[in-house]
């Protein structure tokens, strides 16, 4: 018999997203499973748990409802203090989001609302935040820094990254991003030399990952790579906000360097495309940020093409997209972009999990994996993306324990 302190029952569609030769997202049609210590170990159909599974723990009754993994947020910008819901409005006004950055908007005011704040102030939003992330199907994510931008103030954004960790069952990946922009006030050199020589340095033990923006408002290719390859040598593994307001050379960088993401990707041209495609790198696109930048379609066709696999992420953040529903993101990559249910359900499980290292343990479920789940108001995953901005996730299981809501 397997011991379990955790079972779930009668899933009606239990979506494993292991494939199988005739079912990409690997339904039980019937299904069950059991975890011990927040891990799976035993998964399959209801009627053969008893007689395989010794019960020590909680036990679900899904009735019937869909199940699939917790949905896995690649790409999250969660701790930053005040709004700028006036710059959105103005964008649906005709204002461009490129218009918006100066000194006293866009990101630098994010920037300077979040200095202000202190660390509990952070944390308390960034732990509403994860709420909303856990009520809306979510149980990892990549979260980013980036608007501290000096190391004190970077630090103070990895500390509340590490007690949102211990405050919440949200998996939270960690990724700097000091290369976020030169923050307000500061000669671009200097800043460059503190954070190549100073920042990264000091935070390559508390970062999973290190990002940076290459696009016009941000980071000039030359800066991006000097930063990432500074990154690389330090022993960070790495992801690169790229191509997102104009076309550039970030997607290349990516590749060059093995990124194991590249974002965004709006205005990627077809043979970045493809070079991303042989170095294994992740394309995690941000339909949310799209929508409210106007941005145009990425190379949806080409990305098919080039078997490059296809991130979807909610990229919370105050100004392009303020959001920690995943569910809407897939519905928008369905509507603005034509991709199909079965790309932005792989997208915000196994794509974004390997995008962050976490193959075979978050986005799907099998024996070994993260006990992570979610139980939806649904017959079929597929029906996910048609639900408009309504939540369907009816129940979150985090680490092998049913979260509730406090
Ligand atoms: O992912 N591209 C850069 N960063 C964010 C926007 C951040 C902000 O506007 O505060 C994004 O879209
Ligand atoms: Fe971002």
């Amino acid at each position: 018999m397997i011991r379990a302190d955790f079972v779930l029952r009668h899933a009606g569609q239990l979506a494993t997203m292991v494939p199988t030769t005739t079912d990409p997202l690997g339904r039980i049609t019937g299904g069950a499973l059991a975890a011990r210590q927040g891990r799976v170990v035993w998964i399959g159909p209801d009627h053969e748990l008893e007689q395989q599974v010794e019960l020590d723990g909680d036990q679900l009754d899904a009735a019937g409802a869909c199940v699939m993994p917790g949905l896995v947020d690649a790409h999250t910008h969660p701790v930053f203090a005040g709004a700028r819901a006036d710059e959105f409005l103005e964008r649906v006004s005709g204002t461009s989001y490129q218009a918006q950055q100066g000194d006293e908007r866009g990101i630098p005011r994010t920037v300077r609302a979040t200095r202000d704040a202190d660390v509990d102030t952070l944390l308390e939003l960034a732990q509403r935040r994860a709420l909303r992330f856990l009520a809306n199907g979510t149980t990892t994510i990549e979260a980013k820094t980036g608007y501290g931008l000096d190391l004190e103030q970077e630090t103070k954004a990895f500390d509340v990254l590490r007690g949102l960790g211990r405050r919440t069952p949200l998996r939270i990946v960690p990724t700097f991003l000091g290369a976020h922009v030169v923050p307000p006030g500061v000669d671009r050199k200097a800043y460059l030399r503190t954070l190549i020589d100073e920042m990264l340095p000091a935070f390559e033990t508390r970062a999973a990952f290190c990002d940076a923006w290459c696009d016009e408002p941000a980071f000039s290719p030359a800066e991006t790579r000097a930063i990432l390859s500074r990154a690389k040598a330090l022993g960070y593994r790495l992801r690169i906000h790229a191509a997102q307001l104009a076309p550039g050379e970030g997607p290349q960088i990516a590749a060059e360097l093995g990124a194991s993401s590249a974002d965004h990707l709006e205005f990627a041209t077809p043979a970045q495309v493809r070079a991303l495609a042989k170095a294994g790198t992740v394309a995690v696109l941000c339909p949310g940020a799209n929508f409210t930048t106007h941005g145009p379609r990425p190379p949806i066709e080409a990305m098919r093409e080039a078997k490059l696999p296809m991130a979807i992420a909610g990229d919370l953040n105050p100004g392009t997209s303020n959001s920690e529903s995943l569910p809407f993101a897939l519905s928008l990559a369905c509507v603005n972009w034509g991709m199909t249910a079965e790309e932005v359900l792989r997208g915000a499980t196994v794509h974004a999990a390997r995008s962050l290292n976490l193959e075979g343990l978050a986005g799907c479920l099998r024996v070994g994996s993260f006990a992570d789940c979610i139980v939806l108001d649904l017959e079929t995953p597929e029906a996910i993306p048609y639900y408009l901005g309504v939540n369907r996730v009816v129940q979150t299981i985090a680490g092998g324990a049913l979260w509730h809501p406090s």
